[in-house]
């Protein structure tokens, strides 16, 4: 009786271990829903990582790898820190518009190039 009570147990305990859904994390796959962010729109932010590469001149920097980490949640790199606080400025500029309109964007100042030029050469 006691084995069997024992049996019956181990294998309930097995079955919610496997009924549990796989544990977060992994490898960062593309599908996963974002999990860090904080001032783009889930529903459309890679549309806005898109443009990114262009905008900065990426293509021979590492394309996405210039801001992220494998993980793309991780905000371990300063490159991806300072774009996120570029997007905030930018939203906030286009505020300023009258027409309410987006006039401003990353390619504006950085047309190309990772460090914009703040004065003519
Ligand atoms: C110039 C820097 C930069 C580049 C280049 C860039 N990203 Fe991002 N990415 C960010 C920032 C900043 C966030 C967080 C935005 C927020 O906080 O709302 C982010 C968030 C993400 C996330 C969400 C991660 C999570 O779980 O929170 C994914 C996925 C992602 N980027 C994919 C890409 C891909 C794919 C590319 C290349 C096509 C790319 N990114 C290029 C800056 C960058
Ligand atoms: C108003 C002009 C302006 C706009 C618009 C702008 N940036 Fe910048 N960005 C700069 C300047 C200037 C620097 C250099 C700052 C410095 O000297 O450290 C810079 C630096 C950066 C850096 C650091 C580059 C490096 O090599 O360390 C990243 C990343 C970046 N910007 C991303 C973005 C993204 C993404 C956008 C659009 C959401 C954007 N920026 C829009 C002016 C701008």
């Amino acid at each position: 009786m006691r084995t069997l009570l024992l049996a019956a147990f181990v294998s309930l305990g097995t079955f919610a271990l496997v009924a549990q859904p796989p544990a977060g994390g992994g490898k960062g796959g593309a599908k996963a829903p974002p999990k860090n962010l904080k001032v783009l729109d889930p529903a459309n932010f890679m549309d806005t990582m898109r443009t990114f590469v262009p905008a900065l001149g990426l293509a021979d920097k590492g394309g996405c790898n210039f801001c992220h980490e494998q993980d793309r949640s991780s905000d371990a790199k300063m490159e991806k820190v300072m774009a996120r606080m570029m997007i905030t400025m930018v939203k906030q500029i286009n505020s300023n518009f009258p027409d309410g309109k987006e006039h401003v964007t990353c390619y504006t100042c950085h047309r190309g190039s990772t460090m914009p030029l703040t004065a003519p050469q």
